[in-house]
């Protein structure tokens, strides 16, 4: 029987290239996408290209936890079990306005943190019905920070909330959503040690970014964004971390591990007794 791959956000950028790589490698692939047109374009590109006609298009709203929820109700119905799921989707609208989902959760926590958390406990029954079945959160380098001895956290930012008072800022938010995605990948990968399923995080340091992403920047961001496109490795290297971190025996026994863009783990403080003199 095939593996079955799903990942989230496919219509561009890492998740794209991802999706080609796991079809060339006859994976069932499955792109979890929001905007349909776009991405069966991207689905009848891929399987062309790769002859892999087991590539197929679901749609999901990452910030809907309704349209989750319907998503995994279908792909349950439709499939039996799950290898590997991938949550590549990201919120990053630099310069947009705070907004709220309709379950009143910021954006950008709602897609970034809450969706995946979600999708992951609905999905669960099916994962662990995989041999091998594996998590994967795209997280970013950008939690590099929060290892700042001299970084005042504050604790309602990681969980999403954001005072009226203060100015929001979506590039702020999106930090502290991909730390506590750090952090809940930590979490579950003891709460799904029961089922065999492992949950690792990529800390991903930059990957170049397509022409519609820069595009939901504002126009000071979308220029920052295009200077740093300029050093940015093509997609296609960060995809290839994804597939080797759910794919390669290497990290058959890994999970509640954060690894960087050369596969290696981070090391946690009680390991590095140093760092912790350092607070
Ligand atoms: N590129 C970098 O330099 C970099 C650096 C650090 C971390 N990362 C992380 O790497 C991952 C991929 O980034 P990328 O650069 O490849 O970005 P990208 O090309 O913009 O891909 C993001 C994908 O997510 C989809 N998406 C956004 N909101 C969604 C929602 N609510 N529901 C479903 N799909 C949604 C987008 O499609 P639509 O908007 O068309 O629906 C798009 O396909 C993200 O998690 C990002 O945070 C990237």
């Amino acid at each position: 029987m095939s593996k079955i791959v799903v990942i989230t956000g496919v219509n561009s950028g890492i998740g794209r290239a991802a999706a080609y790589k796991f079809a060339e490698l006859d994976y069932e692939v499955v792109m979890a996408c929001r905007r349909m047109e776009r991405s069966r374009q991207v689905q009848e590109e891929i399987i062309q290209v790769t002859n892999n006609r087991q590539v197929h298009l679901m749609h999901v709203d990452m910030s809907s936890f309704c349209s989750i929820q319907e998503f995994c109700k279908d792909y349950k119905a439709r499939f039996n079990k799950l290898d590997i799921l991938i949550h590549n989707t990201a919120y990053f609208n630099h310069g947009a306005q705070h907004q709220l989902n309709a379950d009143n959760i910021e954006l950008t926590f709602a897609t970034n943190v809450v969706g995946p958390y979600l999708m992951n406990e609905w999905l669960r029954d099916a994962l662990s019905r995989a041999g091998e079945p594996v998590i994967l959160h795209a997280s970013s380098n950008i939690v590099k920070h929060f290892f700042d001895p001299k970084k005042n956290l504050q604790f309602e930012h990681l969980k999403g909330e954001w005072s009226a008072s203060e100015p929001f800022s979506v590039y702020k938010q999106y930090c502290e959503s991909k730390m506590a995605l750090v952090m809940l990948t930590f979490y579950l990968a003891e709460k799904y040690k029961e089922d065999g399923i492992r949950v690792n995080a990529l800390q991903i340091n930059g990957a170049r970014m397509s022409p519609e992403t820069l595009n939901k920047f504002t126009l000071k961001w979308r220029l920052a964004a295009r200077a740093q496109n300029l050093f940015f490795p093509p997609p296609e290297k960060m995809a290839k971390c994804y597939v080797d971190i759910c794919t390669s025996p290497r990290f058959r026994d890994v999970t509640g591990s954060l690894m960087n863009d050369k596969l290696e783990t981070m090391v946690r403080a009680e390991q590095e007794p140093s760092a912790l003199q350092a607070g």
